[in-house]
């Protein structure tokens, strides 16, 4: 039996094990870094999920790594699994850049908890916030750790009260940093009444940890300087009389969070950070789906399909469709049904985004992510299960906040670009509406840096220039309704009205005014401004 803060005692030990997590923070906070120092720790040396190509292949994979490294920002999300003590770790890396939040929005679905990276001497920044009020919405419990305290820092109070003042969650410190800046030493384990001290010279060192009895142990001063000492002490008092102290049902709902404070390049802290997943961090979640809840300990398997990412091998225009296992033992070569398509499907090639590279899955529980190569049949949002006609429910589409018509640069080349702009809106990454009138596409994404994303991938994987234009459109929302009001709304508003990818009806105007005009004149038909994946 693991010694953890568990909201779901019957789970299997296999399950129970598992902590299926993200990072969330604002980019340049030590996201990337902590990631390597968790790899490191759990034994994987190489980032996993990136597909490793051969010749040509890897040259125009690597043309496009390069424009993500130049930008400085992570295009694609992509999962990790590695094991550290007792536990099996499952890190769903989230892209950090703003313009990708609709990504980084379905990834959380996929996901039991986060942990929150700040920077010390920045505090929260507006894409922390921005992630934390997506964690909020599904209640998903948060870890925090405070990176880069080898460097001046705010004060740790400060630091406690910004974060429960802006995101108004308790914070209760898991350590307490001794010293600031240049005289940083390590901090003091609140949990376990440890000195972890910090080695400033072997950056992948783990700290050195030294057991002490209480604040008044003789041996405290045998690593710690006298004025520290004494500011330590007086900290110590004040937070353990002004912080609420560690309530690990009160993490588990999402009211507190943990802080650890330490810093990700000297991998400092993070060993703290990795036992407070294990022992905080929840056990795989029961999935919402339609018409019943899905428990990750039902014998039987279920799935859903989270991210899709398209051509990660140009030459072999393959689709790894990323699903988060809800329930059950998955075997290799098992056959699930597609619940959507109604058909089954054998899974015979699953992979495990595990260690140094991905891997054969021959087997997986619920809480791992595996990837299904397939040839476009899995969708965001598709579940897979053992026959039982269940929808996994909670994984929305955003209408996107830009559009842009899109033409191909040579016109005899329109069919290549349908197929092209089907398939990256199959995979999430942008909106494609065909309008009923007009030829061309109207291309919708959420952050203007997608639209040359898209053009560069377009270009590089299907060999077709193309060319974005300003659109007389600028926002979009989904029509629903019964037929015949749906039908009338159709029929009144033909130049505003386009297809998405799975063919539903979307209203596009420039003006809210219209979206108010319409909620008025058609009581019956709903404008909406997301969409449940299926
Ligand atoms: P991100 O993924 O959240 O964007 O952050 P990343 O890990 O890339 O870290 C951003 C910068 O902060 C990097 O420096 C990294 O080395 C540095 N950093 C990370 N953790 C710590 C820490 O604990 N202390 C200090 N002092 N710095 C830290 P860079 O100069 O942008 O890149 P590099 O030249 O070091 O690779």
């Amino acid at each position: 039996m693991l010694d953890t803060a568990s909201n779901r005692p019957d789970l299997p030990s296999e399950i129970a094990r598992r902590r299926t997590f993200a990072i969330i923070s604002h980019p340049d906070a030590g996201k990337t870094t902590l990631t390597e120092k968790f790899l490191l720790f759990g034994g994987a040396i190489q980032m996993a999920g990136q597909v490793r190509a051969k010749g040509e292949a890897r040259r125009t994979r690597s043309d496009f790594m390069q424009m993500e490294k130049d930008r400085g920002i992570s295009v694609s999300a992509s999962a990790m699994s590695f094991d550290f003590r007792e536990f099996r770790f499952n890190l769903v890396d989230t892209p950090g850049h703003s313009d990708f939040s609709e990504d980084t929005y379905r990834t959380l679905t996929a996901v039991d908890a986060a942990v929150m990276v700040i920077d010390g001497a920045k505090g929260v920044e507006s894409q922390t916030q921005k992630l934390f009020e997506v964690c909020r919405l599904r209640d998903l419990p948060i870890l925090t750790f405070c990176n880069k305290m080898d460097r001046e820092s705010r004060d740790t109070f400060e630091i406690i009260d910004e974060i429960q003042e802006n995101l108004a969650i308790d914070v209760t410190p898991a350590s307490w940093p001794i010293g600031q800046g240049r005289d940083f030493i390590g901090c003091y384990d609140m949990l376990n009444d440890r000195l972890e001290l910090m080695d400033r010279a072997d950056r992948n060192k783990v700290a050195e940890s030294i057991e002490i009895n209480g604040l008044d142990d003789p041996k405290l001063a045998e690593h710690v300087p006298a004025e520290l000492i004494d500011q330590l002490k007086e900290e110590l008092e004040m937070a353990r009389e002004l912080l609420p102290t560690l309530d690990p049902q009160a993490v588990l709902e999402g009211h507190m969070t943990p802080i650890w404070f330490g810093s990700a390049i000297n991998s400092f802290g993070v060993k703290e950070l990795m036992d407070g997943i294990g022992t905080y961090g929840p056990e795989p979640q029961p999935q919402q789906a339609n018409p019943r809840h899905v428990a990750p300990e039902e014998k039987k398997v279920t799935g859903f399909v989270f991210k899709v990412q398209a051509n990660m091998d140009p030459k072999h225009r393959d689709r790894v469709a990323f699903v988060r296992l809800a329930s059950g033992h998955f075997k290799r070569g098992m056959k699930l049904t597609h619940v959507r398509t109604k058909k089954p499907m054998a899974i015979a090639n699953p992979v495990l985004f595990l260690a140094s590279d991905r891997e054969l899955a021959e087997e997986a529980w619920a809480g791992d992510i595996i990837g299904i190569p397939n040839h476009g049949q899995l969708r965001i949002g598709d579940t897979l299960t053992e026959g039982e006609a269940l929808r996994a429910t909670g994984i929305p589409s955003f209408a996107p906040e830009l559009l842009q018509s899109c033409r191909a640069g040579d016109p005899m080349k329109a069919k290549h670009l349908e197929k092209a702009l089907m398939q990256f809106a199959e995979e999430g990454a942008a909106k494609v509406f065909k309008p009923t009138f007009g030829s061309g596409f109207i291309v919708g994404v959420v952050g203007a840096l997608q639209f040359e994303v898209l053009g560069s991938r377009i270009e590089l994987e299907y060999g077709l220039p193309v060319r974005f234009e300003p659109s007389q459109f600028t926002s979009a929302r989904w029509a629903t309704g019964e037929k015949q009001p749906l039908d009338a709304f159709i029929n009144a508003n033909k130049q505003h009205i386009a297809h998405d990818h799975d063919g539903d009806t979307v209203y596009l105007t420039r003006l809210q005014w219209d979206i108010d005009r319409i909620a008025r004149d058609y009581p019956d038909v709903t404008l909406s401004a997301t969409k449940e994946m299926m």
